[in-house]
């Protein structure tokens, strides 16, 4: 049998972004796919952000998009999850990366999604559809959103069961995490819905707050949003934070920023 192989992708210097080499890839399905790169000794970032990433176009410039770090800030490698977009024109390049090809980096993330745009409370609960479900790995993996939060509430929106990245390690509540273990065991929860194929859940998120589904055992508190005690990050299409921001607004919640902490912040998982 032939394997086709083919030499590592290497990239030559660019003055503005740095290299790193890529450790691993892991396709989902044929809409998605995650992979890790080395992470510079240089690169400092907080759990939640983004930064830009990329590869060298046909015309031999720097392609780059934004992308949220899916790894806690701890971490020595960086993590993404990704979209694969038909015709994109950097997806349809990246999604054929492969160990110890290289990848442009930014060198500064960026990024609402943090804990210090949040004011202190009890329940933190990070929304998300699609692929607005990275930047709540990096913070859910991160130690210190655990000293900062009662519990830390993960939803995840998606079309088809099989978009539901990182199914195995949300349901086992992280247990294979060693720095977060023991209180994600006890304080993390995880619900997965999926809109388009029949599953155990299948409401949109609005739809499962509104129904008490969010705030059920083992959520201790009120069965609704509440400004006094919960903290609420947002990440996905501008229609869903768009709907859910004025849901929040309307329920007396202040949008947070890194100068300003609130009760919530919102990030786009895309533009478009
Ligand atoms: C702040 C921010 C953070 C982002 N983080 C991520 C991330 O962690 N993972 C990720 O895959 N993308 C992320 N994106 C989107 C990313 O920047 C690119 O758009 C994506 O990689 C596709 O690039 P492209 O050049 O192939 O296509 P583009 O020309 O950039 O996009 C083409 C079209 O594809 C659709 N699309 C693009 N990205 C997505 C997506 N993520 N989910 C669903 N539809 C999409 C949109 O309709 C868009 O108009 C982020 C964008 C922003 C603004
Ligand atoms: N994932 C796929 O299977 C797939 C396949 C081909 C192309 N794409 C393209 O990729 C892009 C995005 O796809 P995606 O699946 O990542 O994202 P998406 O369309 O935003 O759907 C992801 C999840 O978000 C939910 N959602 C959408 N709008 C919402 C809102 N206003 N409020 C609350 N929830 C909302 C969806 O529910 P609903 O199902 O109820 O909308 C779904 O559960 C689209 O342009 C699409 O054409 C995706």
């Amino acid at each position: 049998m032939t394997l086709h192989t083919r030499p590592p992708a290497l990239l030559p210097e660019h003055k503005s972004f740095l290299t790193a080499g890529v450790r691993w890839v892991r396709h989902w399905n044929e809409h998605l796919f995650s992979f890790a790169i080395e992470r510079p000794a240089s690169f400092r970032f907080r759990s939640g952000e983004f930064v830009m990433i990329g590869l060298l176009d046909d015309e031999g410039k720097a392609l780059m998009r934004a992308y949220s770090i899916a790894s806690p800030a701890w971490s020595d490698e960086l993590e993404f999850l990704s979209i694969k977009v038909a015709d994109g024109p950097l997806t349809s390049k990246l999604q054929l990366i492969r160990p110890d090809d290289q990848l442009y980096l930014g060198r500064k993330p960026t990024g609402t999604l943090v804990s210090d745009a949040l004011l202190p409370g009890k329940r933190l609960f990070m929304l998300g559809t699609g692929t607005g479900l990275a930047p709540f790995l990096s913070v859910a993996r991160d130690p210190e959103i655990y000293d900062r939060f009662d519990q830390v509430v993960m939803v995840h929106s998606v079309r088809r069961v099989s978009d539901l990245a990182y199914y195995e390690e949300l349901t086992a509540q992280l247990a294979s995490d060693p720095l977060v273990q023991e209180q994600a065991l006890l304080q993390f929860h995880y619900v997965p819905t999926v809109t388009r194929e029949p599953f155990h859940t299948s409401g949109r998120i609005q739809a499962l707050a509104d129904d008490g589904t969010l705030f059920r055992s083992p959520v201790v508190g009120p069965a609704e949003f509440d400004p006094e005690t919960d903290r609420i990050m947002l990440c996905g299409s501008m229609s869903m934070i768009r709907d859910f921001a004025e849901m929040l607004e309307g329920k007396g919640f202040i949008e947070g920023s890194n100068a300003n902490p609130g009760h919530f912040v919102i990030e786009r998982a895309f533009v478009g």
